[in-house]
């Protein structure tokens, strides 16, 4: 590992090596979230609303981070979260992630808009994978996805609750627009990330994998997104849900339940997963955190699904707490791919790294051998 990377001694600090190493329009679209980010926020804040109760005496010689979370035994109760485009951040994009999350023991999400295919991702890891879909309008698109995942070996498939792209103004003010604005702030800006604009210039296009092909005459990324922008079916309903889990028929994660009435519907038609999370803030803004929604959630679905908590989580002191209120496991997005941005995939390999690290010490400190022993009793809602 470089000494740059070594020297990162948190998520906090892989997000600033990030900033220094990318054009700001690309770190706006990475780091950004929709309107005035109250959500983005909030996901982060809610944590510190919780304190840790540790227990005295235990042997914690040897701590166990092991669970199982949509069928595959996974050795850290860590799961990345499907981000579209990641080529954006590092050349090798979702390659990397994938092969760093295989060697950490973690599940990687692929994201239907990626700039990898299904099949190329596939090939760069061999670990449990699960693929990211939308209910798009073109349903016999969405089959061939479901076909495919199949084929390349995914072990599960996440459906995405998203009616309508929300509006991220942080990127359309630093230009990341559709389609790119070219103004003289953003070559010059470019111009200061020479390693960036190198590979971003000599490497394959940025394409939308997934729907190569289908975007009829536009192969651009630019045009392909709008492509896929106008695919978002806003008309979609339990019953379309209910019919991906029947078409996929293995495990299958709902991302984006925000209420417990969602989630006991989400377990009536077949979920494995309940995926609490407002996308990172990135979609509807003043959405409340998953984390302040996770007890009653966890209540609603007892043990007849999964719970898995998606947003904010920066520390390993943020997984101990989501684990203590209900979570089987939490999901990351940002936190690795500020990572991707700092140094490709042994960039991504240090935030899993620092992640894994902190649960274990965090988990040794709380007095607990195992995540299974964290419950209600390790947190408490800070005194007002
Ligand atoms: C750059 C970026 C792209 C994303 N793309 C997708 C996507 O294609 N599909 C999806 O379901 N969620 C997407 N998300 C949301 C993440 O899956 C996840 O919900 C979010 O990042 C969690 O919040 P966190 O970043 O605070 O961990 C994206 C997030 C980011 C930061």
């Amino acid at each position: 590992m470089s000494k740059r990377l070594s020297r990162c001694y948190s998520i906090a600090d892989l997000r600033c090596a990030a900033k220094r190493r990318l054009p700001r329009a690309v770190f706006d679209y990475m780091d950004g979230a929709a309107e005035d980010e109250v959500t983005l926020h909030r996901n982060q804040a809610d944590f510190s609303r919780y304190e840790l109760i540790p227990r005295c005496f235990t042997d914690v010689k040897d701590v166990d981070l092991h669970v199982t979370v949509l069928g595959s035994r996974v050795d850290v109760p860590v799961v990345l979260a499907p981000t579209a485009v990641s080529r954006l951040f590092h050349h090798t994009g979702e390659a990397a992630a994938a092969s760093a999350a295989q060697k950490a023991g973690m599940i990687y999400s692929l994201s239907s808009m990626s700039t990898l295919s299904i099949e190329e991702v596939a090939e760069a890891s061999d670990g449990p994978k699960m693929f990211q879909i939308c209910v798009w309008r073109d349903r016999e698109l969405l089959k061939q996805f479901i076909d495919r995942t199949r084929a390349a070996g995914y072990s599960a498939l996440c459906l995405t609750v998203v009616p309508t792209p929300g509006q991220r103004e942080r990127e359309l003010r630093s230009g990341f627009t559709v389609p790119p604005e070219i103004r003289l702030a953003n070559v010059i800006d470019t111009l200061k990330c020479p390693n960036w604009l190198w590979h971003f210039l000599t490497r394959p296009r940025l394409s939308l994998a997934n729907v190569r092909g289908h975007a009829g005459a536009a192969q651009d990324l630019f045009s392909v997104i709008e492509y896929a922008a106008s695919q978002f079916d806003p008309s979609v309903t339990w019953e379309d849900a209910a019919w991906m889990i029947r078409e996929w028929g293995g495990p299958f994660a709902i991302k984006g339940i925000l209420s417990a009435a969602d989630a006991r519907r989400a377990v009536e038609i077949g979920a494995t997963a309940v995926i609490i999370s407002n996308h990172g803030g990135r979609q509807l803004d003043h959405t409340p955190s998953p984390l302040s929604l996770l007890p009653e959630i966890a209540a609603a679905v007892g043990d007849k699904a999964e719970v898995i908590l998606d947003g904010g989580v920066r520390r390993g002191t943020d997984v101990i707490k989501a684990l203590s209120l209900g979570a089987r496991a939490v999901m990351i997005g940002r936190a690795y791919l500020y990572g991707l941005g700092a140094g490709g995939e042994a960039g991504v390999d240090r935030a899993l790294q620092l992640l894994t690290e902190e649960i274990k010490r965090d988990l040794m400190l709380m007095g607990c051998r195992s995540v299974q022993d964290l419950d209600g009793s390790c947190v408490r809602r800070v005194p007002t």
